[in-house]
């Protein structure tokens, strides 16, 4: 629960004052009703509206269906980013992609303007597992599979974490699943590339135990519900 005025001040570009006259005026409704003391404290989600103006909640959380040929950037001067085909509704608030897909990967993608939800997410210690799905140029070998659980080596001589990979069924296409609990650049097409595998094609379905809204065609994004938010804050998401 917060005072009225912190949650109009964290959500606004109004001052204190502006805000402490607006209410006195009875310009405000708090869930559907005028509030005009400034104090009185509510959930900081609650449906505000200022001269009858609904103003946002403080924090968004969204998930994107990320679309083949766009980068996870707030802004770029040449290419498209994640944030340019956002809905209007979300520009200027302050939201970014959490952590990266490559250009050419697709999928599962959160973007926040909380900054503490994003470092949970992506820092090391939490291990955070994500699962991808490739589209190779063969199947994983015996051996390969032993070396994702062992922890592959890249070229360069980077050791990854152990992780489990997959040959899924599929019609005429190889797949292959990857679970990686790390985020290292190129990580799954690195891993793959020392099996001497390629990958065509690449999508991430989850992250911990927020997977990807099948519902959404490429480039849609939808805010995550409370229950999808909770289980990312408070799940160790493996
Ligand atoms: N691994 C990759 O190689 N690319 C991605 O975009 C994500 C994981």
């Amino acid at each position: 629960m917060q005072r009225l005025d912190k949650i109009i001040a964290d959500r606004t570009s109004y001052s204190r004052s502006e805000i402490k006259k607006l209410i006195k005026r009875g310009e405000v409704m708090v869930d559907n009703e005028v509030c005009e003391s400034a104090d009185k404290r509510f959930e900081e989600n609650a449906d505000i509206t200022v001269c009858g103006k609904a103003i946002g909640e403080k924090y968004i959380y969204l998930m994107m269906n990320k679309p083949d040929g766009t980068v996870c950037a707030v802004r770029d001067s040449r290419e498209r980013t994640v944030i340019d085909i956002l809905p209007e509704e979300y520009k200027g608030r302050g939201i970014f992609p959490v952590g990266r897909l490559d250009k050419d990967t697709t999928g599962l993608l959160i973007l926040t303007n909380d900054g503490e939800l994003a470092h949970r997410i992506t820092s090391p210690k939490k291990e955070i597992k994500k699962y991808y799905i490739a589209e190779t140029d063969k199947p994983l070998t015996e051996e390969d599979i032993a070396a994702f659980k062992e922890g592959i080596t890249f070229r360069d001589g980077t050791k990854c974490k152990g992780a489990d990979a997959e040959n899924l069924k599929s019609d005429e296409k190889f797949r292959v699943g990857v679970t990686i609990s790390e985020g290292k650049f190129h990580q799954v097409k690195k891993m793959l590339a020392v099996c001497d595998i390629k990958v065509l094609k690449l999508t991430r379905i989850n992250i911990g135990n927020l997977y990807i809204d099948v519902k959404l065609n490429k480039g849609e994004c939808r805010k995550l519900n409370n229950i999808e938010i909770q289980r990312i804050f408070f799940s160790n998401f493996n």
